[in-house]
């Protein structure tokens, strides 16, 4: 069990942004001496004497040995998971990465036809060729639901060269797919399955929300911890277990 009141990133930038010193660096407002004074009146001075590049003690996300290692250990344990990547760029860089993992030009990945359009950029990247499958529909209420479990076994019976498959859960809407049940159909044709979990990166922190996707059995999940939790903008991060997923492959900045 680590320590999960540990703040790496914050303690860490902290202490950069206190330490007297001649920034010879970007960004080039010199730690808010050349920042507009109604900026920093309304944000605060601290904002711009943390607003630091990639020095040594700050780590470097491209290949993280120190303070983002920590913390990226930090979140896997408080996800379950065996790995967390930060993510910079939205949950979008996180689908794209998947997808790049998992696929090689002209590969098939099963896709529902309500993925979101990073979805669709990762397909056209990676030169993957999308098997679409359509989600049950709620007409009263005009809502797409989730991906059933016999669609997917379908599917996948009639194309058996599909390398992947990837689900939205939960949708935009909040609909949630059985997760479960779809991975144990995905496993036994011995393929990975992705998770865009966009809207529920808070599934797996309270008893009472559905039971997070990687709990459930899913290999690589992307959330939005900036959409659902707190994180800043464009900051969410992909969590993933197991071996049927290249853990180095998944992380954007390799791809
Ligand atoms: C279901 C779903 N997946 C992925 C994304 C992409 O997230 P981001 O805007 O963080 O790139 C969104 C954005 O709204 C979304 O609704």
């Amino acid at each position: 069990m680590l320590d999960q009141s540990q703040m790496p990133i914050v303690s860490a930038l902290k202490q950069s942004a206190e330490r007297s010193h001649a920034p010879f660096y970007a960004p080039g407002h010199k730690q808010g001496q050349g920042a507009s004074n109604l900026l920093k009146a309304w944000l605060g001075e601290a904002l711009f004497r943390a607003d630091l590049p990639e020095l040594p003690e700050l780590d470097n996300l491209f290949a993280p040995g120190g303070i983002i290692r920590e913390a990226q250990a930090l979140a896997a344990e408080a996800f379950g998971a065996d790995y967390t990547h930060f993510l910079v760029n939205g949950s979008t860089c996180g689908l794209e990465a998947a997808i790049l993992a998992t696929c090689n030009p002209g590969d098939k990945i099963l896709v529902p036809r309500n993925a979101h359009r990073s979805v669709i950029a990762g397909l056209i990247l990676a030169g993957a060729m999308p098997v679409f499958v359509s989600p049950q529909y709620e007409p009263t209420l005009g809502l797409a639901l989730g991906l059933e479990v016999e669609a997917i076994t379908r599917t996948l019976t009639r194309h058996p060269d599909i390398r992947a498959v990837l689900l939205v859960s939960p949708t935009y809407h909040g609909i949630c797919s059985d997760v479960a049940a779809i991975a144990q159909v995905v496993h036994a044709h011995g393929i990975p399955l992705l998770v865009d979990e966009a809207h529920g990166p808070h599934f797996g922190f309270h008893p009472d929300l559905p039971t997070s996707a990687l709990a459930q059995g899913a290999d690589l999940v992307v959330q939005s911890t900036h959409k659902v939790l707190s994180a800043f903008s464009q900051a969410p991060c992909s969590t993933g277990g197991g071996i049927r997923v290249d853990r180095d492959a998944s992380r954007p900045l390799c791809n």
